[in-house]
């Protein structure tokens, strides 16, 4: 298909897509009725606003303060100064800026908008706030194993109060893609493989980042979806790689998280880099309008990824800029994020009529009634105060919470022997690898405002956990992706003088995050080597994982007696793992992702369908699903972590059906017959056996924190109701139908905990 084609085409689909808009009869009712209106005095700049500022309302741009901190986190962008983007705000041909520096640049920039621009149109701050701000919070997929929905709250609360006292209006999170394929570096930014998880994090992320008060509060910040939608479905876990799903699995994998963020307030999207069957989401009038506006309603506002309109034209769907522009805008994507396609191009389309003005126009009230519920226009320096930027931000409070929230995040995959807790005396302890000291790979991707220098390490926190700190050597032994000269060697001395070995291991922060897609997700073969040697020593040895993903492990990584996962946890990583290391608190986390036995097994995730030739547990069979080399199934399953009591499950109660307009309560016995106090997330699951569309094998349905004494049993009390076993029918709406359902209530995904199954009645 050569290039006249292409355009043709495209042309054509924007034509249509203009052309549907205008005659939908719904258009000017909801357009009316989702938006939020805009005051008197609003409607009255919106009144005198030229073409081109309606157009510089819709442009967004990295901010060029200081160099711009974005340009680290993505590709170079416009050659922009911070003078010249100043004389763009004079010109009224910039909404904002993003990735911004602070309360000083932001002060700057909104008072010439105040000051010098015609219509004196505030500014908005973004930023890329997704695991916090200045205090670094665990990443998203570390934070979902708390299984915590109100601590992912407290903690978005705490980085929208240190945002926001830096000028920030809006983050560009949360990040609510649904992570099936661990080769996706940016699994590390969403909550897991789980829809029912997922769509909880992201409902309580919204809460947290726009808070109570209302948005105009001098502490709330707008939250923005994204990406809007299916990016992790990439084939093959390639970053920005092509998605190819069924509207089904749209509405019933991808779309859940988005739906409950709006449901609980989020008032902005961002549309993916991805395409979705052929169409990139940054064009796709189905997703934006169809989905988005018409059917949930959405009224807030859509903004592209970070020049998802300029790469319609390397997706091969636009002709060139102008055209990229037209479709991209058409489709729904109200703003511009750094292309600057939008200002360049949106006032000749206009004057050209293959924009209607009223589609301007739409997008203008959009971006102006979101100013508006930020308060802008009643005070444009809101949340410019750099003395608040200097009292709200790393507070003692927000470190103690990251603490908190790192400790809660880390899963005990194994513990064999009871190793852990280790002694908080006379032990000599080697802490070995490459992240046993150092403030690299602490914090984790995508943070652009904690610094390394403000985080404390491995080795700082486990020295402070215990009586005698001369007691812990530590050695490198490996670096994270290449050996170092001499470094085995002088880690198995270490080992052998020490009577207990932590290796500290895994991937670098670089290693997950955007653009960072790996086809093997193992443990780096350097540190794997390491671990081999260190293992021959034959000293008890407890792995704690570095990572962003799951981790295919292998060796004496697998085999060793005890291994935490720790993900990147942010400013207070060292001292919550030591927390955990020494049972100051024992573990409490479950994997919000499953670790495969191999890599080949990705995309895996533990909600699969049975298929017609399911593999038995155990033995392998021939002509089954199943591979040569390894089990068809999760070698650590989601929902799944140890504690340091000794959990049982007992005493399912469970009546045999539920009415059609009833409910069912679900009850267990959970024991702790261990010597240390636990809280078991006890989960409940279900499998609706036969249905007119194949269901998982397993779903999640709910789950419990359940603090458990040494010695303690308790009753847990799950309640389902017919809504719980809602699917996405043949017909693609909400479909419940009666029939048998298998129903479990166990400690992860793949443990068979107490077990029965009951029936809905027909109606
Ligand atoms: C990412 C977004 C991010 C944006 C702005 C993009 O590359 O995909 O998640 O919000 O950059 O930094």
């Amino acid at each position: 298909m050569d290039d006249r084609q292409i355009s043709r085409r495209a042309a054509m689909l924007g034509a249509a897509a203009t052309m549907a808009w205008l005659s939908s009869p719904a258009r000017a009712l909801l357009a009316a009725a989702a938006t939020p209106g805009l005051s008197a005095k609003v409607e009255a700049l919106f009144a005198q606003m030229t073409v081109e500022e309606k157009a510089g309302q819709l442009t967004l741009n990295a901010a060029a303060w200081a160099g711009g901190a974005a340009v680290t986190l993505n590709p170079a962008g416009s050659a922009a100064t911070f003078d010249s983007q100043l004389a763009e705000v004079r010109a009224g041909r910039l909404t904002g800026v993003f990735n911004g520096n602070g309360a000083a640049m932001a002060r700057q920039m909104q008072t010439v908008a105040m000051r010098e621009a015609r219509l004196k149109i505030p500014l908005i701050f973004a930023a890329d706030v997704i695991h916090g701000f200045r205090t670094v919070f665990p990443m998203p997929i570390a934070e979902a194993g708390s299984f915590d929905a109100d601590l992912a709250m407290r903690t978005a609360r705490a980085a929208a109060v240190e945002a926001a006292a830096a000028g920030i209006d809006w983050t560009f999170a949360p990040m609510v893609d649904i992570g099936r394929d661990q080769r996706w570096g940016r699994v590390v930014e969403g909550s897991g493989e789980d829809v029912f998880l997922g769509c909880l994090m992201a409902a309580a992320r919204v809460r947290g980042f726009q808070g109570s008060r209302g948005l105009a509060a001098d502490d709330a910040v707008m939250a923005c979806a994204k990406h809007f939608a299916a990016y992790g479905a990439a084939e093959a876990g390639l970053d920005y790689n092509t998605v190819d799903v069924s509207e089904r699995t749209l509405r019933e994998v991808y779309f859940p998280p988005f739906e409950a963020a709006f449901d609980a307030g989020a008032l902005s999207a961002m549309a993916s880099f991805n395409e979705i069957s052929g169409v990139p989401a940054t064009a796709n009038p189905w997703l934006l309008d169809t989905v988005l506006r018409k059917e949930w309603k959405f009224g807030g506002l859509v903004v592209s990824d970070y020049t998802g309109d300029e790469e319609l034209i390397a997706h091969g769907f636009a002709a060139d800029a102008r055209d990229a522009t037209r479709l991209a805008f058409m489709a729904g994507v109200d703003m511009s994020m750094q292309s600057s396609f939008y200002i360049k191009h949106l006032p000749d389309l206009v004057a050209k009529g293959e924009v209607p003005m009223a589609r301007l126009d739409q997008a203008v009230r959009r971006v102006l009634a979101v100013k508006q519920a930020l308060g802008l226009f009643d005070d444009p320096f809101r949340r410019i105060d750099p003395r608040r930027e200097k009292t709200r931000v790393r507070t003692p409070a927000n470190l103690k919470l990251a603490r908190e929230a790192g400790r809660r995040s880390i899963v005990l995959l194994k513990n064999d022997g009871d190793l852990l807790p280790l002694p908080r005396s006379s032990k000599r302890i080697a802490l070995i690898g490459p992240f046993a000291s150092g403030q690299q790979d602490l914090i984790g991707p995508w943070n652009v405002y904690g610094t390394d220098a403000e985080a404390v390490d491995l080795a700082t926190g486990v020295r402070a956990a215990i009586a005698d700190p001369s007691l812990v050597t530590t050695v490198a032994g490996s670096a994270v992706e290449a050996p170092i000269a001499g470094g085995i060697d002088a880690a198995v001395a270490a080992a052998n003088a020490a009577d207990i070995v932590v290796l500290a291991i895994g991937e670098s922060q670089r290693m997950s995050g955007e653009a960072q897609s790996r086809t093997a997700i193992v443990v780096p073969a350097p540190q794997q080597a390491l671990a081999e040697a260190v293992a021959a020593t034959g000293k008890p040895m407890v792995v704690v994982l570095r990572h962003g993903r799951a981790l295919a492990l292998e060796g004496a990584v697998l085999d060793a007696p005890a291994i935490l996962a720790t993900w990147f946890l942010g400013s207070q990583a060292g001292p919550a793992i030591a927390d955990i290391l020494f049972g100051i608190e024992g573990p409490s986390a479950r994997l919000s992702v499953s670790f495969p036995y191999a890599s080949g097994q990705e995309p895996y995730h533990y909600d699969h369908k049975s298929t017609g030739r399911p593999s038995p547990a155990g033995k392998p069979v021939e002509y089954k699903a199943r591979y040569r080399e390894v089990p068809n199934a999760a070698r650590f399953a989601f929902g799944h972590g140890l504690t340091y009591g000794k959990i049982g499950y007992s005493g399912l109660s469970l009546a045999p059906s539920m009415a059609w307009d009833g409910a069912l309560t679900a009850k267990a016995t959970i024991t702790n017959t261990g010597r240390t106090a636990a809280v078991e997330v006890a989960q409940l699951y279900i499998r609706d056996v036969t249905a007119s569309i194949t269901r998982p094998v397993r779903q999640l349905k709910g789950f419990k924190r359940v603090p458990l004494a040494p010695g303690a049993s308790a009753e847990i009390a799950f309640t389902l109701k017919r809504s719980d076993l809602e699917f996405v029918g043949l017909d693609l709406s909400r479909t419940i139908e009666p029939g048998r359902f298998e129903l479990w209530i166990a400690s992860s995904a793949q443990d068979d905990g107490v077990t029965g199954s009951f029936t809905l009645a027909a109606a």
